[in-house]
């Protein structure tokens, strides 16, 4: 029996002060949700079910938000082609996670089994392939420029989840290492999120440019606060499975900054980050010492410096209810708490 899951609909996670804004983007998002929802069908019910099952278990949606809010600084923000390139950013995004969640074998991802749990990782991989197959199909109908954003963006995606699973070279620092990676692996899809949205809708070539480079700072100060929220939250927040990335052994910003402290009181935490936290004790010694270190407050200032740097680039649109919503994009990425 073929299953059609019902559309999820989601809230718009932003709020945005004008009312006629917020109803354009709301009306819109739920246009991207239907036709989601038609692009993770396949010809079986098998591949129809293990695609629709991380787009059908929620999501914020931000990087279909920010297209169509970037939009808005065009003259034609209701133009098919923003809808198109809406769908091609959530799809590839969608994809992503299903590879991610095997590289850091997860088995909770928006609050529900990842498909490497509830089926196996053979399905959760070609899935995934099955779903970037579909965002290329979609962005071929945008044309070779939107083909070859969506090509680098994708290399760059990989490259910096590649990058992940690998030391810093010798002489390179940790920092600028962990930072490399997060500009590729998140940085470069919600920057041509933002790109794709301006595009689309006709903004001038400053436009774009500047929403093209706020979107890179935006996104890699999304992931830093993704890798903070690992620490800081819960599953019920996140629907994801705390302490991820320690258990992995993937240093983040807070890990990197405590591991730069040289008070003695720090030994028994450093020995631990030092040591394999796949043990479940030795894990939550060390997560419950890491919440309560200094290191969790100086990243969330740093990311909140990053969001600042964002903002500080939207000087080049008019000022309106759409640079405020985009401000406001920039402030939720630094503090959000899910
Ligand atoms: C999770 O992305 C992976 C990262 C790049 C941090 P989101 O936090 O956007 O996940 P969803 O789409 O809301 O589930
Ligand atoms: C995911 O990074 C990045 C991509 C999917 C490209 P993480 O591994 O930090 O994200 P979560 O915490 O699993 O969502
Ligand atoms: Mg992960
Ligand atoms: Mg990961």
């Amino acid at each position: 029996m073929h299953q059609v899951t019902a559309p999820f609909a989601p809230a718009l996670a932003l709020p945005v002060l004008d009312e006629a804004l917020a109803r354009r983007l709301s009306e819109r998002l739920a246009v991207v949700e239907e036709l989601l929802a038609g692009h993770c069908r396949a010809r079986t019910a098998y591949v129809s079910q293990a695609a629709s099952h991380l787009m059908a278990a929620g999501g914020k949606r931000f990087r279909p938000l920010l297209v169509l809010l970037a939009a808005e600084t065009g003259p034609h923000p209701e133009r098919d082609e923003v809808l198109t390139a809406a769908c091609v950013v959530e799809l590839t995004h969608v994809a992503s996670l299903y590879h991610d969640d095997v590289m850091d074998e997860a088995d909770l991802r928006r609050g529900a089994d990842t498909a490497n749990a509830r089926w196996d990782n053979n399905t959760a991989i070609l899935t995934g392939d099955f779903l970037f197959g579909r965002s290329s199909e979609l962005t071929a109908d945008l044309g070779p420029e939107a083909v070859r954003i969506q090509a680098r963006t994708f290399t760059r995606l990989v490259e910096g989840q590649i990058l992940e699973t690998v030391a810093p070279e010798p002489g390179e620092d940790a920092l600028a290492h962990y930072l490399e990676v997060v500009a590729g692996k998140t940085g470069s899809l919600i920057a041509t999120s933002a790109r794709y949205g301006a595009m689309f809708a006709g903004a001038p070539a400053a436009v774009v440019e500047a929403l093209t480079r706020y979107g890179e700072i935006v996104g890699s100060a999304f992931q830093l606060s993704d890798d903070i929220l690992d620490i800081a939250s819960d599953s019920v927040e996140s629907g994801k499975t705390p302490g991820t990335d320690l258990r992995e052994g993937v240093p983040t910003l807070p890990v990197l900054m405590a591991q730069a402290s040289t008070d003695p009181e720090d030994a028994r935490l450093l020995e631990l980050l030092a040591a394999d936290l796949t043990d479940d004790e030795l894990h939550a010694e060390a997560l419950g010492l890491l919440r309560k270190h200094p290191a969790m407050d100086e990243a969330r200032a740093y990311v909140v410096a990053r969001a600042e740097e964002a903002k500080a680039l939207l000087g080049a649109l008019e000022p309106g209810p759409v640079r405020t919503a985009l401000e406001a994009f920039a402030d939720i990425v630094a503090t959000r708490s899910a």
